[in-house]
């Protein structure tokens, strides 16, 4: 019998558009990259991670299939799966058979795309508990119910690279507590590399990843009513190699004055709106900020390039 319930905790929209307004009237405008994810970003994102160029999906899906049994024997029965930032849960369905957890609970700020996807799992493995809970996990991971058995993150895909390294750091210490003491962790990171496969992957040939940059935009305009002329921006996307991230911008081809939140806000040509940053470690550096997150115990797993990483830490007793 299919067993889903569905929880929400989406944000205040008025607090949502604070926060868009104070980043779109700084001096170095921004949008934060969680309002790429409304249905139709969280779609183009799924068409990104099928790009040639788009490296880190199929480099951790390889990853997930050949430790899954791994996992297995170092996470034991019945756990729950906190996933953060769900998506379209492709990644989860890899280990769903092997790692048979009690109950799943996806995690994203995208309703309805959450609650398609929750479905399709629901319907795939119907002995799996799905606790579906649309929610901001960058501000909030406080989960409206209990569970039972032992907590694990699984966080793939390398989002904890959206995070600044500060931020990153926080935001571990946060699972690590909402794991608690029995707690493990399972997330994939991107790696440092050349900047040449580095750019390439976000500035695809096909323009899926400026369609998705751009959507952001579109984003706005629908859900907040704002007015910006999408055609009007290009996508912009390289390797900051001092702060060692993927930076990607809109760049505006001319002045534009664009309502938001009965503000007019002035974009001049040339001005840059910045709209993610993507941050890629060495599998040391990332062993110490979890480590100083509380979490210990690393195992790691590479592909042959050493372009990504999957690791697995348990909680380390506060
Ligand atoms: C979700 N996140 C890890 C992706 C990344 O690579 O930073 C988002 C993305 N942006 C452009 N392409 C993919």
């Amino acid at each position: 019998m299919q067993q889903i319930s569905f929880y929400d905790k989406q944000p205040d929209e008025g607090d949502t558009e604070a926060e868009l307004l104070s980043g779109l009237i700084a001096r170095n405008k921004r949008i934060a990259p969680k309002f790429f994810y409304d249905e139709r970003g969280s779609e183009l994102f799924l068409e990104i991670t099928r790009q040639p160029e788009y490296y880190p999906t199929r480099t951790e899906m390889k990853l997930l299939g050949e430790t899954s049994s791994h996992l297995r024997s170092l996470i034991g029965d019945d756990s729950v799966l906190i996933e953060y930032g769900s998506g379209s849960s492709e990644k989860i369905r890899l280990l769903l058979n092997s790692l048979k957890p009690k109950v799943y609970v996806p995690l994203d700020i995208s309703r309805e795309y959450l609650a398609k996807a929750a479905e399709k799992i629901a319907m795939e493995f119907p002995w799996l508990e799905v606790r579906a809970t649309c929610i901001d996990y960058t501000q909030d991971l406080d989960l409206p119910f209990s569970t039972d058995g032992r907590r694990v993150g699984f966080f793939p895909g390398s989002s904890i690279g959206n995070f600044s390294p500060e931020e990153a750091e926080r935001f571990l210490g946060r699972v690590r507590r909402q794991v608690g003491d029995d707690g493990a962790l399972v997330i994939g990171v991107d790696m440092k590399k050349d900047r040449d496969t580095l750019e390439r992957a976000y500035n695809d040939r096909a323009g899926v990843t400026a369609a998705f940059n751009l959507n952001v935009l579109a984003h706005l305009n629908r859900e907040y009513g704002a007015d910006f002329d999408v055609t009007g921006f290009d996508h912009l996307a390289e390797y900051n190699a001092d702060e060692g991230c993927i930076q990607m911008f809109l760049v505006a081809k001319e002045d534009q004055s664009v309502s938001f939140a009965s503000t007019q806000i002035s974009v001049e040509a040339g001005e840059r709106i910045h709209t993610e940053n993507s941050h890629k470690y060495s599998a040391e550096e990332f062993v110490s900020m979890a480590e100083r997150a509380a979490f210990e115990g690393t195992e790691v797993w590479q592909d042959d390039n050493g372009w990504f990483s999957l690791f697995y830490f348990q909680a380390k007793a506060a």
